[in-house]
């Protein structure tokens, strides 16, 4: 059974569109004084909906109001092939009119545990609390075809009862160290998007939304934000199987 947060799109440019839309709604009903405050994702889909959000000439999203933050991030420095902050400065950042105070990059070049430390007290300090918890507005999440979302891997499903906001990870499968927001951080957002395009996510994708054998020892079945189901934005090869 699907919930009704399932969205599929014909081409990735008209999920980019959706997305942006929703982003641009909350921009808007942001108050004057206020900011929103993002979660950004790495990944190919999220890298193609940033390139879609950097080509429009006109957007409704108050870009002012937006203070970026990222969800995760590969522990390399700024300026390498394999950074998140590398991806959306070239794909988004160098676009938009996101004023330098608001992006608040992981700094990937620093000693993973140290940075896991400082990041999690710049978001308490950056990001509004609500109930003792730091509460985004929105959080961009990818997924992995192993069930990983943000830089939470399978083996480390106890990221999802950490006390912390931000932790150091490794990829179990490459060995590369990252930082990552914990479950405590990702399920207190107001609005959780995934983000997944691609024929090699679909099976994923059916397994956790729809229940399947298993699911439940998926990072991805566990966002859940406290309104109840995140929003799956998906092309119609990512959502083949549902
Ligand atoms: C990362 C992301 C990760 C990514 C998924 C999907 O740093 O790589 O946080 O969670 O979103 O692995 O990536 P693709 O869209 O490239 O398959």
């Amino acid at each position: 059974m699907r919930n009704n947060n399932v969205f599929i799109f014909d081409s990735v440019d008209n999920l980019a569109a959706f997305f942006a839309e929703k982003l641009a709604n909350i921009t808007q009903t942001c108050p004057d004084h206020a900011h929103v405050s993002v979660a950004l994702s790495g990944g190919s889909t999220p890298r193609a909906v940033f390139a879609y959000m950097s080509e429009q000439p006109k957007s409704n999203i108050a870009w002012e109001k937006i203070r970026l933050f990222w969800g995760d991030e590969r522990c390399v420095p700024a300026d390498h092939a394999e950074s998140n902050y590398r991806m959306t400065r070239e794909s988004l950042l160098t676009h938009i009119p996101v004023p330098a105070e608001n992006i608040f990059r992981i700094q990937g070049e620093e000693d993973p545990q140290k940075e896991a430390v400082r990041y999690s007290k710049l978001v308490a300090a950056h990001v509004p609390f609500f109930n003792n918890q730091p509460v985004f507005d929105l959080v961009m999440l990818g997924l992995g075809e192993d069930g990983h979302t943000a830089s939470i891997f399978p083996p480390d499903m106890h990221l999802f009862d950490s006390p912390d906001l931000f932790e150091a990870v490794q990829n179990p499968y490459s060995g590369q160290h990252r930082i990552t927001a914990t479950g405590r951080v990702i399920n207190h957002a107001k609005n959780i998007f995934f983000i997944v395009s691609g024929y090699s996510k679909s099976e994923m994708v059916t397994r956790i939304i729809n229940k399947h054998e298993g699911f439940d020892r998926l990072p991805a079945s566990k966002i859940k934000p406290l309104g109840g189901e995140p929003f799956w934005l998906l092309d119609q090869d990512a959502a083949s199987l549902l």
